[in-house]
């Protein structure tokens, strides 16, 4: 028997559809480069890559994307639903209930094959990103808006947020961004996905359980914690003493560290760029100047204490750019959400359909009984009278 508190480099299964090579720093999908795909992709083929393990045609990426705008508007019942829960729910909870009622709206549920799944994994990925929006409005007292079908999938999100058409630019942004999200192999989330379909549960049940893993602050949380980092620090002068506070109150630098990169992860580096681009144009460098000096002070100080692979995460440079794209706070780790939903759908029909093995496997590891009180056989019951 093997035990491995954690599972780092336990390979659970096999997958086709990313792999993150964490020494060097690269992250693939489908055979292609991240940073390719931020360059000249858009999420919606990204999507399409994951889903079908190939870029689509001119026709299919029309065709997906067209299918991906009508099936944008959440059922009435669904934002009935949302506008009787208390105003001050955290939209990663909202979210995460919402996803069992997509499923009471799914006239094929019980339809398990392959070309239903896909149906259910386009419309789950065209429907996290408006269920988002739509919380945002009515925690603060606005009606939901309807979808504007014209729009990007990132366009059409910042729309029903903020009820303004977005700038071009501002839209380009953030699908770069959703693009770099959209997938990342067996990360927390995307397990949790697939240990829950693994037992025939349905898709909905999977990404639930995605969305409650990708809240967590060593997890998708950990954005909205770098903000508040950022937020709290305000000044660069303060940097170098704040890190070694962290440090030596064994407090975590979120946004730093990674359990399979032991280098600068590839996204970071790309977010970096944008963010300093982003923050030149609209006049809000100091948000990157300082996450740099942060990043500067901290990598300094774990190579001082010998920790010298923890560099930036994909979280530590969304940040601010989600930020300045004013999407800000406990929005964060909601638009995240809205971008590996696609990671999650591709890897829950993999793994629903054994695409990348012999057959589908129930997950189901084991642990060592420690609670060793009367012998590995048990205590013999007390009746209610008897015991001391
Ligand atoms: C992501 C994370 C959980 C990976 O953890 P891990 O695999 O257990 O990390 P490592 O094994 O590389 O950690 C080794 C040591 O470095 C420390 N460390 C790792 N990341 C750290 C961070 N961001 N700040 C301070 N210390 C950190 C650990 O506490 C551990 O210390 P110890 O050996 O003295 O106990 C961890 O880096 C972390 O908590 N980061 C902050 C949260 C975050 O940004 N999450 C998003 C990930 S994409």
């Amino acid at each position: 028997m093997i035990k491995n508190i954690g599972l780092r480099g336990v390979k659970v299964a096999d997958t086709k559809i990313s792999h993150v090579d964490g020494e060097n720093g690269i992250l693939i999908y489908r055979g292609y480069r991240i940073e390719d795909l931020a360059r000249n992709s858009t999420f919606e083929e990204t999507a399409y890559l994951l889903l079908y393990d190939a870029l689509p045609s001119a026709a299919q990426l029309e065709e997906f994307t067209r299918q991906l705008a009508r099936a944008r508007q959440v059922p009435t019942f669904v934002l009935n639903a949302l506008k009787d829960l208390p105003h001050g729910a955290h939209p990663m909870d909202v979210l995460q209930a919402s996803i069992p009622l997509l499923a009471m709206a799914d006239p094929d549920l019980n339809d398990d094959s392959r070309e239903a799944n896909l149906t259910r994994a386009m419309r789950l990925i065209a429907k996290v990103a408006p269920l988002v929006a739509a919380w945002q409005r009515i925690r603060h007292d606005k009606e939901p808006l309807s979808p504007d079908d014209a729009l990007s999938h990132a366009g059409n999100f910042l729309w029903q947020l903020t009820g303004e058409k977005p700038d071009p630019e501002t839209a380009k942004d953030l699908d770069t961004a959703l693009v770099l999200h959209a997938d990342h192999s067996f990360n927390p989330s995307t397990f949790a996905c697939r240990e829950v379909v693994s037992t025939r549960a349905h898709m909905y049940a999977g990404v639930a359980a995605g969305v409650g893993a990708l809240s967590g602050s060593l997890h998708g949380g950990a954005n909205a914690q770098v903000m508040k980092m950022l937020m709290e620090l305000k000044d660069e002068k303060d940097v170098p003493a704040w890190v070694i506070a962290q440090l030596d109150n064994n407090r975590k630098i979120m946004g730093m560290g990674h359990a399979v990169y032991k280098t600068l992860d590839p996204r970071a580096r790309f977010l970096k760029d944008m963010c300093s681009r982003i923050g030149r144009k609209l006049g809000q460098e100091h948000w990157c100047r300082l996450s740099a000096r942060i990043e500067e002070s901290a990598v300094a100080e774990f190579e001082k204490r010998g920790k010298t692979t923890i560099k930036p995460n994909v979280d530590f440079y969304s940040a601010p750019v989600y930020h300045m794209m004013g999407l800000t706070g406990d929005l964060m780790t909601p638009v995240f959400a809205a971008s590996r939903i696609a990671g999650w759908t591709a890897h829950i029909i993999e793994e629903k359909f054994g695409d990348a093995q012999e057959k589908p496997a129930l997950y189901r590891p084991s642990s060592e009984y420690i609670g060793n009180y009367c012998g590995k056989t048990g205590c013999e019951y007390e009746p209610m009278g008897e015991r001391k």
